[in-house]
């Protein structure tokens, strides 16, 4: 099987709600499977970690989880309009993988959720494109044939599925919102797999 990495942070649960239907949309593609990763919050005092396993969830993601993987979803909460630091985190130990080529050429989406509608969707999608474009991944996004954009009344754009979880963050996903994750998923996974093996060797 060929595996499409799902990464992603959540505090209150709303974007590891998105993975799983995205990893839905990877398991609808013969041959692919998801690899569902997340990361540990950063602390504020440098030297404190967390344990190695997580008490729930997915495990932690490596770097290395990157380089094996044919396809990336990566998922974050909102913050101020911006991708959450844990993920960024993550993100910034991939100097090696960046120096190797090692993610040019895989396909890569992205999503997001926010507490208010116009809170920094777009903006946190794109924010979180932005090294994987410095890394060469090929972005994916949602195209209009995807009904549910034209017409969902909270999260869903065609730079990646959103959700919007209200001021408490306790709205659950809406079916759009829910079958725009699953759409990204396969969409990715379906390009990783007309690519082959997903990236082009490392250039020596
Ligand atoms: C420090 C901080 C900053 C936030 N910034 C925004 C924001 O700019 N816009 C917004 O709509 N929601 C913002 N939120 C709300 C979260 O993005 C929202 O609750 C999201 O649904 C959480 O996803 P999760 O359930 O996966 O943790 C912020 C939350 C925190 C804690």
């Amino acid at each position: 099987m060929t595996e499409i990495l799902v990464l992603y942070y959540s505090r209150y649960g709303a974007t590891a709600e998105m993975a799983r239907h995205a990893a839905r949309g990877v398991a609808m593609v013969p041959g692919m499977e998801a690899r569902l990763r997340t990361v540990p919050a950063v602390s504020a005092v440098c030297e404190a970690v967390a344990d190695s396993i997580p008490e729930a969830g997915p495990p932690y993601a490596t770097p290395e989880d990157l380089e094996d993987c044919a396809g990336l979803l990566l998922g974050s909460p909102t913050r101020f309009g911006n991708m959450a630091a844990a993920l960024k985190y993550l993100i910034d130990q991939t100097g090696p993988q960046w120096l190797a080529g090692a993610l040019a050429g895989k396909p890569a989406g992205v999503f997001t959720s926010t507490s208010s509608l116009h809170g920094g969707q777009e903006t946190t999608l794109v924010s979180m494109m932005l090294p994987l474009l410095h890394h060469g991944m090929l972005i994916v996004g949602l195209p209009y044939s995807e009904a549910a954009l034209s017409h969902t009344t909270s999260g869903g754009t065609p730079y990646g599925p959103s959700h919007t979880a209200g001021v408490d963050s306790d709205r659950p996903l809406s079916a759009d919102e829910q079958g725009l994750c699953t759409a990204l998923g396969r969409r990715v996974a379906e390009i990783a797999l007309a690519l082959g093996e997903g990236a082009p060797a490392p250039r020596p």
